[in-house]
């Protein structure tokens, strides 16, 4: 979900259209925006579906120089208008949007109708408006603060009050609030993606605190009322890179950005005289690493599987036992937190919320948590004792490319340096620079392949299924790019290690069920021929991903050989140009699939 406001002197609606529409990757079933009016009180607008119906909604007079407006992605309640953020108390004077879940909501629910409240939607957001309303105390940072009081779950919220003209009130509770600080105006938004086209001096709420914003001054402090210190910083990102740039679509232009980004997550990091990498930001020394014993990897997603790669990664060079785990899984298993274990939370926007729990719970167990983030300052960046920063930009498409990639890149590094700390040579360590500097061009080469692969998915795109399979470091290629496949064009599709294959899988291969299978050059190399004959004899086409020419297939997509540590991150580019041209080939909303949002800051 996505939340943007705006106090100043410039006309409303227009600004909050187009925060909203920057951040409708977030989350994109309804849509809504409250302004105070003129000539006083609150003006709303709410439409189910996208941002250009709320346009197409509003109303003619609907001037003002303050307002809230939000877009929603479903937890509580249908995707409708009435379930559309703002919500508004009973006397239509308080307007809240909300990103987050009020855990206690059907309690105070159940205690306002006792009152005689009477709701109009059925989310957990007006009971948070309706108590603002009925509170008694006099400003509208108390009333706001006492309404916080009694709810428990996750937030972050802008209220707008008809007495209150003057001010927008925001809070933040595990959910991403940041005040963008303009001359004689401010902004607020979940997202800088919102507010970078107007100001790049931003301030992170921390979760606890609150913000008061007028037209020309904002205060920060905590729920409990003390002032806290607020130096707004600077972010780095520039707007443009928010713009499609000519591409059809941001999924395009971030698989096109690769070469550029994985430059940029080298870039300054490498060591050419001891043949290791320097992390600046790991916050870990050489004898802490030393003692390292096993690493434990958390995320969700896409950045799961990077994780899966990470893991093997460390393993392979730093040998050290590693392995990855769903966050959202880990957290509720009561695992068995060991000191001697190095924790990684993976998370490219940072506030992914099973991640972020995961890494509180860790640390409340006195763990030691180091980030692989791609959003500087966000949630997790700041929780965790340490980390790698991915600097892949900002990625706006839903489904995650370009930052998979650099997140594996960045555990290429992280495996190298702890690798370098502990057993691997400095022959070792040079192949491995060599081969990690080959890579933005080899990713270059991959992409001008771009029509071989369109052509394959116009075929691929009348299937109803599709196998992906890969063994060790080709496994989680196969898991990525199924996924892939799937959030985009709503096919079907499996991923198996190939050695599993006889154990069950085989069962469904025949003529209507295409395999796409990591094939690279590597001490498995006969293994995945034997695979690949299994499936053939089946009669099940095949696309194999090799570094030569697969005979059994019945189109082989050649990548270029790096080492073979590093060679899954160049198998996984071309799958992501077959999702892409699936999805595009069946006419799928490439950018914004259904049912799916960026990140996911709810449980
Ligand atoms: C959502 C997105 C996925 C993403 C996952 C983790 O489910 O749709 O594309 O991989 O969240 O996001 P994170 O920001 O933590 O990497």
């Amino acid at each position: 979900c996505g939340i943007v406001g705006y106090i100043g002197k410039r006309d409303v609606a227009p600004l909050l259209l187009e925060g909203l529409q920057r951040l409708e990757y977030r989350g994109y079933d309804s849509a809504g925006m409250a302004i105070h009016g003129k000539s006083g009180g609150l003006k709303t607008a709410k439409a189910k579906g996208r941002v250009r119906e709320l346009e197409s909604r509003l109303p003619k007079r609907f001037a003002g120089s303050v307002g809230i407006a939000h877009t929603r992605w479903a937890t509580h309640g249908a995707p409708n208008d009435v379930n559309a953020h703002p919500h508004l108390d009973a006397d239509g004077k308080v307007a809240v949007v909300h990103n987050g879940i009020i855990d206690n909501a059907s309690d105070l629910r159940a205690k306002l109708v006792a009152d005689g409240v009477e709701f109009v939607s059925d989310t957990d957001t007006e009971v948070l408006a309706h108590l603002i309303g009925r509170s008694q105390a006099e400003t509208l940072e108390e009333k706001v603060r006492a309404a916080l009081a009694v709810i428990d779950g996750t937030y972050g919220i802008a209220v707008l009050h008809a007495d209150f003209p003057d001010r927008i009130v925001v809070a933040r509770n595990g959910s991403p609030v940041v005040l963008g600080i303009g001359e004689k105006e401010m902004f607020v938004a979940s997202d800088v993606a919102a507010l970078i086209s107007h100001t790049r001096q931003v301030v992170t709420l921390d979760d606890g605190e609150m913000a008061t914003l007028k037209a020309d001054d904002f205060r920060t402090y905590t729920t409990e009322g003390s002032r806290t210190s607020a130096t707004p910083t600077t972010v780095e990102w520039e707007a443009e890179s928010f713009d499609m740039g000519g591409h059809d679509t941001y999924m395009h232009k971030e698989i096109s950005e690769q070469p550029d980004a994985v430059d940029r997550v080298l870039r300054g990091r490498i060591d050419d005289r001891f043949s290791t990498v320097h992390l600046g930001g790991l916050n870990l020394d050489a004898r802490e690493a030393r003692g390292v014993r096993r690493v434990k990897i958390l995320g969700c997603g896409t950045s799961y599987h990077a994780g899966l790669i990470g893991a093997q990664l460390i393993e392979e060079l730093a040998r050290i036992p590693a392995d990855a785990e769903p966050a959202s899984e880990f957290r509720y298993r009561n695992p068995v937190v060991d000191p001697d274990t190095l924790y990684v939370a993976v998370s490219q926007s940072g506030e992914t919320y099973d991640v972020l729990a995961a890494v509180q719970e860790l640390k409340r167990k006195g763990a030691r948590v180091l980030g692989v983030v791609n959003v500087v300052g966000s949630a997790i960046a700041r929780e965790t004792d340490g980390g790698v920063y991915v600097h892949a930009g900002p990625e706006v498409c839903v489904v995650s490319t370009k930052c998979f990639t650099n997140t594996v890149v960045a555990f290429a590094l992280l495996a190298l340096h702890l690798g370098r700390i502990r057993d691997l040579s400095v022959a070792d360590g040079k192949r491995l620079i060599a081969g990690l500097r080959k890579l933005p061009g080899q990713i270059a080469e991959i992409l001008e392949r771009e029509p071989e692969i369109e052509k394959l998915a116009q075929e691929y795109a009348q299937a109803r299924s599709m196998m992906f399979i890969g063994r060790v470091r080709g496994y989680p290629v196969a898991l990525e790019a199924s996924l892939k496949l799937k959030e985009i064009s709503y096919i079907h599709a499996e991923a198996y290690p190939a050695s599993e294959l006889k154990h069950g899988p085989l069962a469904l291969i025949e003529p209507a069920l295409p395999t796409v299978a990591i094939v690279p050059d590597d001490d498995l190399l006969e293994k995945n021929r034997a695979a690949l004959e299994e499936i053939k004899a089946r009669s099940g086409p095949i696309l194999a991903v090799a570094h030569r020419e697969q005979e059994k297939a019945d189109h082989t997509i050649v990548v270029p050989k790096n080492e073979v540590e590093l060679d899954p991150i160049l198998m996984g580019i071309p799958l992501q140009l077959l999702a892409y041209h699936t999805a595009l080939a069946l006419g799928r909303d490439i950018d914004k699939p259904r049912n799916l949002a960026k990140s996911v800051t709810v449980e």
